[in-house]
């Protein structure tokens, strides 16, 4: 189970060596998630068109690693943008991937980038 988790890493806009056309922005729902494919992961993208933001993480819930975080509630936690997990309601920071519950369960965030129409996700690899 763990070597699932292992392949999800957070990356920064500075480690980027991909940017993978994921679709365009009207293929994805507005305020809420879909699930993309890159090579063996499961990758959650989320479009908040309030603050017109677009984030991305692994769809691999740590808690009781289920690929279900693409279907989770999004919203804000004093100003923090979060998606909260359908299963148990855990609710994760989609800037940084932490626990805003505290415990120390994270999941790995990715850079999204919109370029004419088009939105990208940013892998290391
Ligand atoms: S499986 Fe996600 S909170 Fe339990």
């Amino acid at each position: 189970m763990q070597d699932i988790l292992k392949q999800y890493e957070t990356v920064s806009e500075t480690n980027v060596k991909t940017w993978f056309r994921v679709g365009e922005v009207n293929d994805f729902p507005q305020n809420s998630g879909a699930c993309i494919k890159y090579k063996t992961k499961q990758i959650a993208v989320y479009n908040f068109t309030r603050t017109d933001k677009w984030y991305a993480c692994q769809n691999l819930c740590p808690h009781k690693m289920e690929m279900v975080l693409s279907l989770g509630m999004i919203g804000d936690k004093e100003g923090i943008p979060k998606v909260a997990c359908p299963m148990h309601k855990k609710n994760f920071s989609l800037e940084d991937g932490s626990n805003l519950g505290g415990d120390d369960l994270k999941i790995a965030t990715y850079p999204v980038k919109i370029e004419n129409g088009n939105v990208y996700i940013g892998f290391s690899d």
